[in-house]
């Protein structure tokens, strides 16, 4: 995709391949090999794709395929993590709710990536005094880690509706009491925002009851995780989703927001729009190319309109396609 983007508006890119997850481990040992990271921190941008499978499941737990992803994202401090859920018009039948409850939905998940319960110390599984054991993990974070996904939010809500819903567990969770408190103190400096504060389960009902009142979500790295998911079943599917982290500096990682299915894995089944519209936003974010990017956004719409499906989104009267046709045509749409 980013080789016929390259080739349409002239660019100017070029690519270098490293492995993580899986095939590093199978490769090297290790899920994150140190010439990943280095080629990763040379390059402007990095396009990702998942991880895992059960080939791997049986591995110690340090050195299981997500441990790359989470070590990726820590070491190059990619904080902030975009998950738009938009829904594509031609794709309403295949949503899990009615039309008329998701049609011209357009949701910006900011999920902080690099703190929380997810990296928090300590943590581990240990026996207690009367022998049996227990598993625990710690939810921190620091007001300087709030403040700067905060940021992010905010100035994300300026550029779109104006509206960021922080999402928290502020009944319960001391660090979430002060994830509000710091949301809080930044709204002053954005007059022209409107922040308002949800509790986590309270976010996940609305988001299949009423999902177009959100227009910025900013949550913390669990919520975030399992909200995009939630978020992702009401644009028709996962496999839609693209995503963006990015560092202080705006350098981005981007992947799909689906993991490796490895039910369906080389079948021809898988749905590679996630993938595609994930270069779009690299296009956009991390290398200030928006036409190109509006383009490859505008070449998934022809495809869909053309009826082209693959299985996920595939609904009646629509053309069932495997994951290269799909490709091949978006690419087509694009030349
Ligand atoms: C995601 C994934 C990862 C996460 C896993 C694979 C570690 O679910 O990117 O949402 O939990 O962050
Ligand atoms: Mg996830």
């Amino acid at each position: 995709m980013l080789r016929a983007a390259d080739q349409r508006f002239g660019l100017g890119l070029s690519f270098s391949e490293a492995l993580i997850g899986g095939a590093a481990i199978d490769a090297h040992g290790v899920p994150l090999p140190e010439v990943t990271l280095s080629a990763a921190r040379e390059a402007d941008s990095i396009l990702l794709g998942a991880v895992g499978g059960p080939r791997w499941d049986g591995i110690e737990r340090s050195l299981r395929p997500e441990r790359g992803l989470l070590a990726i994202r820590a070491a190059l401090g990619l904080f902030a993590n975009l998950r738009p859920a938009i829904l594509y018009p031609q794709l309403a039948a295949a949503s899990a709710l009615k039309p008329e409850v998701v049609s011209g939905l357009d949701i910006l998940i900011v999920r902080e990536l690099t703190g929380g319960i997810y990296f928090g110390e300590p943590r581990g599984i240990r026996t207690r005094p009367d022998g049996e054991r227990e598993g625990f993990n710690t939810d921190v974070y620091s007001e300087s880690e709030i403040r700067r996904i905060g940021r992010v939010a905010f100035e994300a809500a300026r550029k779109r509706g104006k509206r960021l819903c922080s999402v928290d567990k502020a009944n319960v969770l001391e660090v979430t009491v002060l994830w509000r408190e710091i949301m809080e103190s930044l709204a002053p400096s954005y007059p022209d925002v409107e922040l308002s504060h949800m509790y986590v389960d309270n976010a996940a009902m609305q988001l299949v009851r009423a999902p177009r009142q959100f227009d910025v979500v900013v949550t913390g790295n669990l919520f975030g995780d399992i909200l995009s998911d939630a978020a992702a079943m009401l644009t028709g599917s996962i496999g839609m989703l693209p995503s963006a982290s990015l560092d202080e500096h705006g350098k981005g990682l981007y992947e799909p927001v689906h993991g490796s299915a490895p039910d369906i894995a080389g079948q021809g089944k898988a749905n590679p729009l996630a993938a595609i519209l994930s270069a779009a936003m690299l296009l956009r974010y991390s290398g200030s190319m928006g036409e190109a990017a509006a383009a490859i956004e505008s070449a998934v719409g022809k495809v869909l309109d053309s009826g082209l499906r693959t299985g996920d989104i595939h609904t009646a009267g629509t053309r069932l396609a495997d994951t290269t046709t799909m490709g091949e045509a978006v690419c087509a749409a694009l030349a």
